[in-house]
């Protein structure tokens, strides 16, 4: 399948997880989401309907980790392509009558300019759970902000991180906000998640070493290295954070500028960006405050399929 012929929309573009830096081209945009995508075409993560003869292309991944964990059967939709949206209602009905098994549960992040899909997938029972943010810094060498002493968490931090991540919950991400799942079951998942995070499914975890003030926080990073020669960019993420309000209460802002520091000063980073709801605050405030700015805006929505 030629992919390529589907790549006309304008929307397309924003599905790139960089799409808000506007020093990567927009050819550089394209190619790295049509590489992307083609692998799931090669592992056969997709699926065609013809409605009235316009074509859609359905892309999507069964999350076998989520599936097991929440024991619902969890798919991700990655995209729909076509080259007409005449039937995007209709294309979307089919694939939940005849792709999405009984009793599963799909989820889809969009960019916010794709109007078109964000309403299709209204009329077609899918639900909004969270409206994320992206924010970003691409001029990091003007960072600057008073020094804190912080290391890297080990496995002797992993039960007090993963007491600080279910306490300090959050209940506009989309685990505590999709009512699918229930409130402990979300606060379990990112104790998990912070426990495989030091383990190591993230590159850096960070805690404060300050004398005199308890590790009740911490801040993940993945480098992305290997995302730096596909968009010319060498770009990082930051990724979890809880900060226990009960004993460190303000070091949120001290670890967003550490792990800044330790980004661009250790690895070498070029841009960083991070992402939340729409709702957090405390944090995108905390983020304009060392120089990072709003980048884009996607929301999440989900539908479960019931057992009839
Ligand atoms: C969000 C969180 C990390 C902040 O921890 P913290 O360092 O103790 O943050 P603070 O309460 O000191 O707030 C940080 C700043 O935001 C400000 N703030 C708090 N609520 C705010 C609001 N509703 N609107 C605007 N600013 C707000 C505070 O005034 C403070 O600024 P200041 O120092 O200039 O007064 C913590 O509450 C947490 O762990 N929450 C749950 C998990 C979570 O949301 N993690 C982030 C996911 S991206």
């Amino acid at each position: 399948m030629k992919l390529e012929s589907y790549f006309g929309s304008d929307k397309l573009k924003f599905y790139n997880p960089y799409n808000f830096d506007r020093n990567i081209t927009n050819n550089n945009l394209l190619e790295y989401l049509l590489e992307d995508y083609e692998k799931y075409i090669q592992k056969n993560e997709f699926h065609t309907f013809e409605v009235k003869g316009e074509k859609y292309i359905f892309i999507y991944k069964a999350l076998q980790w989520d599936t097991e964990y929440f024991k619902i059967p969890t798919f991700r939709l990655i995209n729909i392509l076509s080259v007409k949206n005449n039937y995007l209602k209709e294309a979307i009905l089919f694939f939940k009558e005849s792709v999405l098994p009984e009793d599963s549960y799909c989820f889809m992040e969009i960019p916010s300019e794709d109007i078109e899909l964000i309403q299709a997938l209204g009329e077609s029972c899918f639900k909004l759970v969270e409206t994320r943010l992206t924010y970003y810094n691409n001029t990091l060498q003007l960072h600057q902000y008073p020094r804190y002493l912080v290391r890297s968490a080990d496995k002797n931090d992993i039960p007090n991180l993963k007491m600080v991540a279910s306490e300090m919950r959050n209940d506009y991400d989309r685990f505590h906000a999709d009512k699918v799942f229930e409130t402990t079951q979300a606060d379990l998942f990112l104790s998990t998640y912070i426990e495989n995070s030091i383990l190591g499914l993230t590159d850096y975890v960070m805690v404060p070493n300050e004398k005199n003030v308890k590790p009740d926080s911490f801040l993940t990073a993945n480098y992305l290295r290997n995302e730096w020669p596909k968009i010319n960019c060498k770009i990082s993420k930051m990724v979890l954070s809880a900060v226990s309000s009960e004993t460190n209460k303000g070091w949120y802002i001290k670890l967003i500028s550490e792990m800044t520091y330790h980004l661009r000063d250790t690895v070498g980073s070029e841009c960083i960006f991070l992402n939340t709801q729409s709702t957090n605050r405390a944090v995108f405030s905390t983020w304009e405050k060392l120089g990072y700015k709003l980048g884009c805006t996607t929301h999440v929505f989900s539908i479960t399929k019931k057992i009839k």
